[in-house]
């Protein structure tokens, strides 16, 4: 028996979809964080893995993709699988061929299905009907894929998560609801600074606070900035304008100009404070130039840890661990 991850737990984990982190508990979060931890560590020593040998995931994007595309591509292929990637352009579900239909075809051919989408509805009903696991690699509601490489990243650069003090300054979308939810699960303290009329859903603010009661942390909703950064171990942020509502970007900048993290957020923060992003990023709107790219930025750990937290989760889903 290995002590370096459960391996019951990760047994358990097996065929589940991974559609939000709402579905995961506290033990296989942190299964999979220590899981990832694992792999990492033996791919920078060059050893080999290939839990998931002869193994095919397809990954059907309705949105553009530079991270999530290429670390699933390369995730897949490094634990000795393959992965094909279906632009929905190329795929008959852009004419009208049904979400159950298409998941009942994939489920005969691949092992297990990626995909990003506008609707959560469409991962959702894609989980109902494929008989293989389900990843959610972005809808307008959550990305789940990120928050599990970011709370990998904040537990590499602090050595824990549980009390850590999280400031998300920006817009209240899917990455604020799936950090909101992904934080209270593990006990850190989350607070989210939103323009008026720009906040987190109500719905998915209540959820992750009850979840945070459990877990003796807090998930505060507020419109100021500086407060949100007071004291914070970490402070991230996204662009104000996400895929999908180009057209807002005008408005979007003036309601979000006070929200940019620049040196003033920074300095209300913890000395040793990090500073995350998603990515992409616009350089001189959601974060300063000096910002994202000074010594407090850990920007590119996080988009390396999308390979190895999904490698993680690719492993407990459909492999099989030698
Ligand atoms: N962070 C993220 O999901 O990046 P991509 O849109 O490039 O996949
Ligand atoms: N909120 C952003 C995240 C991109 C990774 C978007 O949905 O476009």
């Amino acid at each position: 028996m290995n002590t370096l991850y459960r391996e019951d737990v990760t047994n358990e984990l097996k065929g589940k979809n991974f559609l939000s982190l709402k579905d995961f508990s506290k033990e296989e979060i942190h299964t999979l964080l220590d899981l990832a931890i694992y792999l990492k560590k033996r791919y920078k020593q060059g050893l080999i893995n290939h839990p998931l040998k002869g193994k095919t995931l397809a990954m059907i994007f309705e949105k553009a993709s530079t991270r999530t595309r290429v670390s699933f591509e390369v995730g897949m292929y490094q634990l000795g699988g393959s992965a094909l990637f279906l632009s929905k352009n190329d795929i008959q579900l852009s004419r009208g061929e049904s979400i159950s239909d298409t998941a009942n075809v994939l489920s005969s051919y691949v092992d297990g299905i990626m995909i990003r989408t506008f609707d959560q509805g469409t991962i959702d009903a894609l989980a109902t009907h494929a008989s293989i696991p389900v990843i959610n690699g972005l809808t307008d509601l959550y990305h789940p894929c990120q928050v599990l490489a970011d709370l990998l990243t904040i537990k590499e650069r602090k050595g824990t998560l549980n009390g850590m003090n999280i400031a998300y300054i920006g817009d209240g979308n899917n990455m604020a609801h799936s950090l909101m939810i992904g934080c209270a699960k593990v006990g850190a303290n989350i607070t989210v600074a939103s323009p008026n009329g720009y906040e987190p859903l109500n719905s998915i603010t209540e959820f992750a606070q009850t979840i945070a009661k459990q877990e003796n942390s807090s998930v505060e909703i507020t419109n100021s900035p500086l407060h949100a950064a007071m004291e914070a171990d970490v402070i991230y942020t996204d662009v104000w304008a996400s895929m999908g509502q180009e057209e807002e970007q005008i408005e979007r900048e003036l309601a979000f100009r006070p929200f940019q993290v620049n040196e003033n957020i920074m300095n209300e923060a913890k000395k040793d404070a990090i500073f995350m992003h998603c990515l992409p990023a616009h350089r001189g709107e959601e974060v300063s130039t000096d910002v994202i790219d000074g010594e407090q930025s850990v920007i590119f750990q996080q988009s390396e840890n999308r390979l190895h937290a999904q490698k993680a989760l690719l492993t407990a889903i459909m492999g099989e661990l030698e």
